[in-house]
């Protein structure tokens, strides 16, 4: 499996591009931002799956119970689905090393305020 040891350096501001056309119509990041079809990303680092406030997570979510850091996303956006088998989040993952770095390293920025 991929290790996030051995990523890349992320870029947020190429990260920050990636958000925007990939992850942005489903989800938030801003502090009480709401949900939207996926759950307010908010406080993500060092949160458990599954636990964000107000949001119906599917069982399957929930019950992976990982510590989400960049290890775990490292891993999870390579292929959600493989990841956490039965979410309902539609995304068919990033394939690129460089790509799912520069998202981290902008998540880990935008998620933390
Ligand atoms: C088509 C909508 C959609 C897109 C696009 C999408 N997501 Fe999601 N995401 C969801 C949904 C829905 C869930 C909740 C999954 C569940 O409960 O099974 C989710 C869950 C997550 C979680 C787990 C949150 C938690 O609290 O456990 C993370 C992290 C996440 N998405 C990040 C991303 C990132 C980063 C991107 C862009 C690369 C992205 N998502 C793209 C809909 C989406």
């Amino acid at each position: 499996m991929a290790s996030f040891a051995q990523a890349p350096r992320g870029d947020s501001k190429s990260g920050e591009k990636i958000f925007k056309t990939k992850c942005a119509q489903c989800h938030t990041i801003e502090k009480a931002a709401g949900h939207k079809q996926g759950p307010n990303l908010n406080g993500l680092f060092g949160r458990q799956s599954g636990t964000a406030p107000g949001y119906s997570y599917s069982a399957a979510n929930k019950s992976m119970a990982v510590i989400w850091g960049e290890n775990t996303l490292y891993d999870y956006l390579l292929n959600p689905k493989k990841y956490i088998p039965g979410t309902k989040m539609v995304f068919p993952g990033l394939k690129k090393p460089q790509e799912r770095a520069d998202l981290i390293a902008y998540l880990k920025e935008s998620t933390a305020s």
